[in-house]
C-alpha cells in the first residue's frame, strides 16, 4: 500500500457513484474519521465516502480494487483495537446510512439489520416485540452492529447469552472485488460447506464489508435482579466467580471492577449515588434474569452463600429499577472514565474464568516488575479481564519499552493459563505485534493465505490483524 494518490479522477467517479454530497475531503470530516477509542491515535484518510446501499458499496470496492486504493471501513468509531484507522490513509468507507432495521420477523425469531444501526437502537426495537438481542457492549448507545460483527463483539451478557457470533445466520457482503455475495440463510441448522458467516464475524473488515445481516433471537426475560458484592481482596473477588458457576447458577453478568475503577468512575460520573466503604477493595456486579421470580430469588439464595465464603462484605441488593440503572451506569462507564483520567493502553484479555485470580495477580506482579500500574475490571464470569495500564508520570521510554515488554509478559501468561489476547475488542492495529504469542507461523501464514483469497490487492483494512506483506 502506498502509491496510490487520490486525484481528482478518482474523486469525480465516486461522486458520481455517490452524489456530491457524500463524499467528504474537508478537514472536519477527515479528523473526525481519523481516530476511534483507542489510546490518542491518529491516523487521516484521504477521503470519507457514506455509501447508501450494497450496489454503491460493490462499485467503490470494484474501482479501489482496480487502482489499489486501501479501504478502511468504519462503524460508530467506539473500537479500543484500533481496527479502524486507516493506517494507509485512502478511502474511509463509514456506514452511518446503512441504519435501517429491514425486518424483525416475530413467526421465526429473526431480524434483518443494517450495519449501521446502532447496537442499543436494534435491542430497543426487538424488546418492543417482546425479542431479546443479547449482546450489549458497554458502548452499546454509540456502537454500530456492523462493528460488533466486525470485532465479535461481547459485553456483560455474553456469559449467559453467548457473543455476536452466536446470533448471526446469515451475511449480505461485497468483496474486494466489488462482487455481492450471501453467506449463510435464515436457518438455525446450516451444515453446507465452509462456515464463511463466521468466517468474516470478527474479521475486522479485512476480508469484505458486510451490508447486511440476519440475526436470530431470543424471548426476552422479563425480570431480573442485581446486586453488587464488595471484597476486601480483589483476588478473593476472582475466585469466587468460578464458584458461583460451579453452584449450578450461570447469571446473566457477572463483572468485576477493582476499587480504582469504581473510584475513577465515580469521580467521572456525578450522577451515580453509591457510597464506597473504605477496606472495598474489588465489586462483583451481579445480574440473574428469567421470567419467574421464585427461581430468580433461588439463585441469589444460592450465590449469597458462595460469596460469604470468599469473604465478601455487605450485599447491596438494587431495590429499585433506578438503583439497578445506576449501578449499570457505573458498570459501562467504567472505560470512558479511565480515558479521561490518563493516557492508557487496553489489554483484552481472556482466560479460562477459573484463573482469574492466577491472571488478576500476574498482572500486578509484571506492573511492579515493569513499574507501571493497571486498572482492571471485566467480565469475569466470561475469564475477560480489561487490563488498563497507566501512563500517569512514566516517562515516553518506559511507556515505550518498559511497558512493552510488560505487555508481552501479560499476553505470555495469558496463554500459559489458556486463554487469548482479545475476549472482545479485537487485535487491530495495536495487538497486532503480540499475535506471534499466540500462533505459530504456520498458523499466521494460513490467516494471511486467507486474506490473500479474498483480498489479493490488499486494499481491506490493510496492517490490521497481522502485516500482510505489501
Ligand atoms: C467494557 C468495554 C470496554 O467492558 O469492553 O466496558
Ligand atoms: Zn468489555
Amino acid at each position: 500500500m502506498g502509491n496510490y494518490i487520490i486525484d481528482s479522477t478518482h474523486l469525480n467517479f465516486f461522486k458520481s457513484v455517490l452524489g456530491e454530497h457524500f463524499v467528504f475531503t474537508d478537514s472536519e470530516t477527515i479528523e473526525a474519521n481519523a481516530h476511534d477509542e483507542t489510546e490518542d491515535l491518529k491516523y487521516f484518510p484521504d477521503v470519507v465516502l457514506k455509501p447508501g446501499n450494497t450496489e454503491e458499496v460493490s462499485k467503490i470496492l470494484s474501482y479501489c480494487n482496480e487502482h489499489k486504493i486501501p479501504v478502511t471501513t468504519r462503524g460508530g468509531g467506539t473500537g479500543l483495537s484500533g481496527a479502524a484507522l486507516p493506517v494507509y490513509g485512502g478511502v474511509v468507507l463509514a456506514m452511518s446510512r446503512f441504519n435501517r432495521i429491514v425486518e424483525i420477523d416475530e413467526n421465526n425469531l429473526q431480524a434483518t439489520v443494517e450495519p449501521g444501526v446502532i447496537t442499543q437502537v436494534f435491542q430497543e426495537a426487538v424488546i418492543e416485540k417482546g425479542l431479546f438481542y443479547p449482546p450489549d457492549p458497554s458502548s452499546r448507545g454509540t456502537c454500530f452492529i456492523g462493528g460488533n460483527l466486525a470485532h465479535c463483539s461481547g459485553g456483560p451478557r455474553a456469559v449467559k447469552y453467548g457473543v455476536t457470533r452466536d446470533y448471526v445466520l446469515d451475511l449480505e457482503v461485497v468483496l474486494a472485488s466489488g462482487h455481492i455475495i450471501r453467506t449463510g440463510a435464515k436457518v438455525l441448522k446450516n451444515s453446507t460447506g465452509y462456515n464463511l458467516t463466521q468466517l468474516f464475524v470478527g474479521s475486522e473488515g479485512t476480508l469484505g464489508v458486510i451490508t447486511k445481516v440476519v440475526f436470530k433471537l431470543l424471548p426476552f426475560p422479563r425480570l431480573n435482579k442485581v446486586l453488587l458484592a464488595p471484597f476486601k481482596s480483589p483476588e478473593k473477588a476472582c475466585a469466587a466467580v468460578s464458584a458461583i458457576f460451579r453452584a449450578g447458577i450461570i447469571p446473566s453478568a457477572l463483572e468485576f471492577m477493582e476499587r480504582d475503577a469504581i473510584d475513577w468512575t465515580l469521580k467521572f460520573r456525578h450522577d451515580i449515588h453509591l457510597q464506597i466503604g473504605p477496606d472495598e477493595m474489588a465489586h462483583l456486579l451481579i445480574e440473574v434474569d428469567g421470567n419467574d421470580e421464585d427461581t430468580i430469588l433461588k439463585d441469589i439464595e444460592k450465590i449469597v452463600p458462595v460469596l460469604e465464603s470468599f469473604k465478601c462484605m455487605d450485599i447491596h441488593f438494587a431495590e429499585s429499577e433506578a438503583q439497578k440503572a445506576d449501578l449499570w451506569k457505573l458498570r459501562r462507564s467504567v472505560a470512558e472514565a479511565v480515558k479521561s483520567n490518563s493516557t492508557y493502553k487496553e489489554e483484552d484479555t481472556v482466560v479460562p474464568r477459573a484463573e482469574l485470580p492466577v491472571l488478576l495477580s500476574g498482572v500486578k506482579e509484571i506492573g511492579k516488575k515493569y513499574g507501571f500500574s493497571s486498572v482492571c475490571y471485566g467480565h469475569a464470569g466470561d475469564g475477560n479481564l480489561h487490563v488498563n495500564i497507566i501512563k500517569g508520570n512514566l516517562t515516553e521510554e518506559q511507556w515505550k519499552i518498559d511497558v512493552t515488554k510488560g505487555i508481552r509478559e501479560i499476553f505470555e501468561l495469558v496463554v500459559n493459563l489458556g486463554g487469548t489476547l482479545s475476549g472482545e475488542h479485537g487485535i487491530g492495529l495495536v495487538q497486532q505485534p503480540y499475535m506471534d504469542i499466540k500462533f505459530p507461523e504456520i498458523q499466521l501464514e494460513l490467516m494471511r493465505k486467507i486474506k490473500f483469497a479474498f483480498d489479493p490487492e490488499g486494499i481491506l483494512n490493510p496492517g490490521k490483524i497481522f502485516n500482510v506483506p505489501q
